[in-house]
């Protein structure tokens, strides 16, 4: 399957081999124009155009397609500038004073620095659940939440393996024990289909650089109405009230939805953007944009598998994996590989990780796409060039 609509959008693809997706997504024409028409009516006409109405219902578009993307109410939607910034004003928003925060070894490191920082300051522990072979067995995940467990924190796909963890297994245990599970969703969201509620955690994150296809310096952070309601943001400033415009110094409220994790002005225009990627994408359908990549993905597993000398990091099981798929190759070096494949007439665009190679299709891509990657890479690994 080619998604034909979408490759008038995205103009390098006829040139390059994009895999890249789960580093830097490519951004699709309309969506580039939305930003750039916002900065520049701004530029213009200051607040002729940006009234203090409109600023103040700024992030309103945002927050609904972010519901309908994550599958909750608008008002349980908190717009940050970064998953990171995200999870820092969410962690530190808790308050720990003791207990154990769960995560793994092989995390992105915005997951459990948070926790590690908190912890030099309180009596809280980071227990990393060790990936086997950069795997992280389930019932290892599941076996660590105890009584002392105050937070569960991981990836819904791992950005280094690509491996796709079952959030609402680890919800049912982890609530077990009053602990709260919060899921940085950057690697999922965009082509899995969503549905926080079901999952039924206590945060999602994602951001909008990546499978959103949005320019960098937006995030969305699903919180529960029964987490948000009883926790009080860490930053604060005129933008964290009910009503903004009251600019009242005296005395600090504030709104009673997840918006009050909210504080400044930021870039408006990125998060314009991102409202406006999220409408693309569901336009397509993220249930159609989930198939195409499995499928892509499914193509990349089968071939890599039958390349000798070529190891996969990823779960072959499609249950366990989303759209990224991580390899490394004995005896070659990996900067090697990727510097060959992206000075072949047709550039192959590749990321390496950890030492390893990691490829992540999207809805600009094709299976032409995938063969073209692994034929070459097998000529290479064979010695063709
Ligand atoms: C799992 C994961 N979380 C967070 C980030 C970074 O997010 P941000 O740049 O929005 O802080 C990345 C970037 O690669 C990532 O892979």
């Amino acid at each position: 399957m080619v998604l034909h609509e979408v490759s008038e959008d995205f103009p390098l693809i006829s040139k390059v081999n994009y895999l890249s997706t789960a580093s830097i997504g490519l951004i699709p024409i309309p969506v580039i124009e939305t930003v750039k028409g916002f900065i520049y009516e701004l530029a213009q006409e200051g607040t002729l155009f940006l009234n203090e109405d409109r600023e103040y219902r700024i992030y309103d578009d945002l927050r609904r397609e972010g519901a309908k993307l994550l599958g909750c109410d608008e008002e349980d939607i908190a717009v940050f500038n970064s998953v990171t910034e995200a999870l820092n004003c969410i962690a530190w928003s808790l308050e720990l004073k003791e207990g154990k925060i769960i995560s793994t070894d092989i995390e992105f490191p915005t997951v459990t620095y948070p926790w590690l920082r908190i912890a030099r300051k309180e009596n809280i522990k980071v227990k990393f659940v060790n990936a086997k072979n950069w795997y992280i067995p389930p019932d290892d995940l599941l076996n660590e939440i105890d009584e002392n467990t105050k937070v569960v924190v991981l990836s819904h796909v791992e950005y280094l393996t690509g491996q796709r963890h079952d959030i609402k297994r680890i919800v049912k245990r982890a609530h077990e024990v009053n602990a709260l599970v919060i899921v940085d969703g950057v690697q999922a969201a965009g082509y899995i289909p969503l549905n926080v509620k079901e999952l039924n955690v206590d945060v999602y994150i994602t951001g909008s650089y990546k499978w959103l296809v949005a320019p960098f310096g937006a995030a969305i952070a699903y919180i529960s109405k029964d987490l948000y309601s009883r926790l009080e943001p860490v930053f604060v400033g005129w933008r964290s009230k009910e009503y903004m415009w009251d600019l009242n110094p005296l005395e600090l409220s504030y709104s009673s939805t997840a918006r009050k994790f909210e504080y400044s002005t930021s870039s408006y225009s990125v998060k314009i953007g991102l409202a406006e990627s999220i409408k693309y994408l569901r336009r397509i359908g993220i249930e159609k944009i989930y198939e195409h990549n499995m499928k892509l993905t499914d193509i990349a597993v089968e071939e890599l598998n039958s390349i000798k000398y070529v190891n996969l990091v990823t779960p072959l099981n499609m249950d366990e994996r989303g759209s990224i798929v991580t390899f490394w190759v004995e005896r070659i070096d990996p900067f090697k590989i990727v510097n060959k494949l992206r000075h072949l007439n047709r550039p192959i665009e590749l990321t390496i990780r950890r030492n390893m190679i990691r490829i992540s299709p999207h809805i600009y891509n094709t299976e032409e796409d995938i063969l073209h990657f692994v034929d070459s890479l097998r000529r290479f690994v064979y010695g063709g060039f």
